[in-house]
């Protein structure tokens, strides 16, 4: 179930928050209402998410939501095709914690594109992060964007505590959902965590020629493998033959390719969820969302340049600990790890890899104020 906020009659009006509580009002209203139409008339497409319309009245309680600068408009290039197939489909979730990073990876995807005109993002967010739309809106009122609402139920029993407590997020999840989640018109997605800015031509990203795989994404196979799960699992005789005849190497899984119906005619999301169903009833490994990923994935996917994907800039789980650029090109920053590059900017304590994320920083402010 989808809903596609209508793009202003008059963009003048909507120079964002100075008038924000009416517009804010405004467009929850008008989703309330295209929500009600969807579900009258909406009944063949099939979705996991279910949607209480009730759920969009605006919490009575004050709201801090920060505000962020209208992003300019951007124009395709003149090699653009008119090609339904040239639409670049993007997923990404909407969180409040990470919303000053989704807006600046969108501004550096649309910044470095040829055709910025053909993104097409999907944002999957929990009910509670609904309010978040209109910042998208205002932010990027030129955007192709749809909201799903992801429904935590879905994921929240099935999740097992980990070592980092942010790893344990059920929306962190979602990624394993989206071939359910997305219309059946995607053919091929490609998934983004927030914490990330693409400094390159996402199309080239896109246009990875899989093959057969399912998945792609960048490789690391002098990582060693071992210590993404424990000793009882390597020594268990059945389970440390899951990945015979396999060369399983990690992969991140907040940059994937994925090859929506592969995934779907597959049933990878049950495999997911049941290796998740698994490590519920004996222990296997100690991270989040990643090891059921690699049980079901590694050794198998479509092998992506490294440049795609410059992990663990947000340091390790050492607080205050920065690390440096690999050697080689970059086309994609990626601030995993427990720092983040608005916190630690905004803490006047950056990383130096940081100053590389400031320039796509749309934050203006936070600003308090009380809904109706
Ligand atoms: C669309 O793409 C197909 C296959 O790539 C091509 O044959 C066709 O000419 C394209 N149509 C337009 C309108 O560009
Ligand atoms: C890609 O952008 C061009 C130029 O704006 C547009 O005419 C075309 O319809 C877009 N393609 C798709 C599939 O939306
Ligand atoms: C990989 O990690 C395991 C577990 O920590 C360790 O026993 C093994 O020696 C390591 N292998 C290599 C090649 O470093």
């Amino acid at each position: 179930m989808f809903l596609t906020p209508s793009h202003p009659k008059n963009p003048k009006t909507r120079t964002g928050w100075p008038c924000g509580e009416l517009y804010r009002s405004l467009l929850l209203h008008r989703l309330a209402l295209s929500l009600s139409f969807l579900l009258l008339l909406n009944s063949t497409v099939t979705t996991i998410v279910a949607i209480r319309v009730k759920t969009i009245t605006p919490n009575p309680s004050p709201v801090k939501l920060p505000v962020f600068r209208e992003a300019p408009v951007f124009r395709n290039g003149d090699s653009c095709g008119l090609n339904k197939s040239d639409l670049i489909q993007i997923a990404m979730t909407l969180d409040e914690n990470y919303l000053r990073g989704t807006m600046a990876a969108v501004l550096s995807m649309l910044q470095h594109s040829t055709c910025p005109e053909n993104l097409s993002f999907h944002f999957l967010c929990a009910h509670s992060d609904i309010e978040l739309v209109p910042s998208i809106q205002s932010t990027f009122p030129y955007l192709n964007f749809k909201i799903y609402h992801f429904d935590l139920n879905r994921v929240r029993g099935k999740i097992s505590k980990s070592i980092r407590q942010a790893l344990d997020q059920p929306l962190n999840y979602a990624r394993i959902y989206l071939a359910d989640i997305l219309p059946a018109d995607v053919k091929r997605v490609l998934y983004l965590d927030s914490d990330l800015v693409v400094v390159d031509d996402v199309g080239k990203l896109w246009d990875v020629d899989m093959e057969d795989k399912v998945l792609a994404a960048p490789e690391y196979c002098h990582a060693n493998f071992t210590v993404y799960f424990n000793d009882d699992f390597w020594s268990d005789k059945e389970l440390s033959k899951t990945f015979q005849g396999r060369n399983p190497c990690y992969f991140n899984t907040g940059v994937m390719v994925v090859d929506v119906d592969k995934w779907r005619n597959g049933g990878y999301t049950k495999k997911v969820e049941e290796w998740m169903a698994f490590q519920k009833k004996k222990r296997i490994y100690h991270l989040g969302s990643l090891p059921p990923f690699l049980l079901v994935l590694a050794g198998n996917i479509k092998q992506v340049d490294h440049r795609w994907n410059q992990h663990g800039l947000g340091g390790d789980n050492f607080e205050g600990k920065c690390r440096n650029l690999h050697p080689g090109p970059i086309s994609l920053l990626h601030w995993s790890g427990k720092g983040k590059p608005w916190l630690r900017l905004d803490s006047r304590k950056p990383c130096v890899v940081d100053h590389l994320w400031a320039p796509y920083d749309l934050y203006l402010s936070s600003r308090q104020f009380l809904e109706e």
